[in-house]
């Protein structure tokens, strides 16, 4: 049987065209049962379109005008939503997009960037974990939202740095993997966020990185995808946590690039566009920019080459200077 186009090629039009569909469905159900995510689904859409070349769907000074109206001028963070508690996830996204949209002048203007900063900085511990906002979960991945946040807002020679690096070389284990917190058990998306705070922090050679590729390769599948942990199904997102792992460690010739494209190909809607966590399932925004991303990662001809540790155009972090060194 002869595969179909969506089985070998990138539908981008297709996949454009449902991104800036997302926008226009304000009066859905849908759209207003997302709000507490609203900020990160604006980042992952818009950083798709910048990696497949179509930045201009979505209006910048409308998006620059969004990610201000969710600035929390008690506390200094963002939320995802006019009104809602600030966070760090969303507090990233929201810096990200202002950075496509060469935008992060507007925070020094508006007299934003250091309360900004001094509520980045509040949200680590003693021990040096970092709490996600003033409710005081603790996890890693707000550790990378905090320390990608400074880098990008050119403040990180305010961050603890040691303190930093350390927290993070606690949570690895024994098998080469990072956890979300210490003594917690492996995981690619954990991985990704320990390995990218470690490659800002410039402390990658802290790390067993042969041990390290090892676990991450053994994610790949007979079917291509890669999973997040021993034992769990194949997922288009862990295309972009694996892959981007590997490539900041310079392993990324580790698993095989042809049959992992072909499965994040085969996860494409070739009807209503975007890309479903794996074949077959309904597709979302989130797995479309990490399904991109990850073919960008691969050299996936007529995509703009992102950046494995910010998850943004490389363009974009070489113009502000903080790029690192990766495999490509
Ligand atoms: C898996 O999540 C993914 C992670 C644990 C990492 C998430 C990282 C961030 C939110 C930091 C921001 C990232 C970027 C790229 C800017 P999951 O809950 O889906 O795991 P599961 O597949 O086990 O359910
Ligand atoms: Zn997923």
């Amino acid at each position: 049987m002869q595969p179909t186009d969506h089985e070998t090629e990138l539908l981008i039009p297709l996949h454009v065209s449902y991104i800036k569909a997302l926008d226009t469905k304000v009066d859905s159900l849908a759209y207003h049962l997302t709000t507490h995510l609203r900020m990160n689904g604006v980042y992952w859409g818009l950083t798709a379109l910048e990696i497949m070349g179509e930045p201009q769907v979505l209006d910048k000074d409308q998006l620059v005008r969004f990610v201000l109206s969710c600035w929390d001028d008690q506390n200094g963070g963002f939320g995802s939503f006019p009104n809602h508690d600030s966070h760090i996830l969303s507090t990233l996204s929201a810096i990200q997009i202002l950075a496509m949209k060469d935008s992060l002048h507007v925070l020094e203007e508006r007299g934003m960037k250091q309360t900004l900063v001094s509520f980045i900085l509040s949200l680590q511990t003693p021990s040096g974990s970092f709490q996600g906002d003033k409710w005081g979960e603790e996890d890693t991945r707000f550790l990378y939202c905090s320390v990608s946040a400074l880098a990008l807002l050119g403040e990180l020679d305010k961050l603890d740095r040691k303190r930093t690096v350390d927290h993070i070389l606690r949570c690895g284990n024994f098998d080469g993997g990072f956890g979300r917190r210490e003594g917690a058990e492996s995981h690619s998306g954990q991985v990704f966020v320990c390995v990218a705070a470690l490659s800002i922090l410039e402390s990658l050679d802290k790390v067993d990185v042969d041990k390290l590729g090892w676990w991450l390769c053994e994610r790949q599948l007979d079917n291509g995808g890669l999973n997040g942990r021993p034992q769990k199904l194949e997922d288009v997102c862990y295309s972009w946590w694996v892959l981007s792992s590997l490539s900041m460690i310079k392993r990324l010739d580790w698993i095989n690039a042809e049959k992992l494209s072909a499965f994040i190909l085969s996860a494409q809607d070739p009807e209503g566009g975007g890309i479903a966590d794996r074949p077959d399932n309904v597709t979302d925004v989130f797995h479309t920019n990490f399904g991109v991303a990850g073919l960008s990662l691969l050299g996936y001809r007529g995509l703009k080459q992102v950046d494995p540790t910010y998850c943004l155009p490389s363009e974009v972090v070489q113009k502000l200077g903080i790029e690192r060194d990766y495999q490509r």
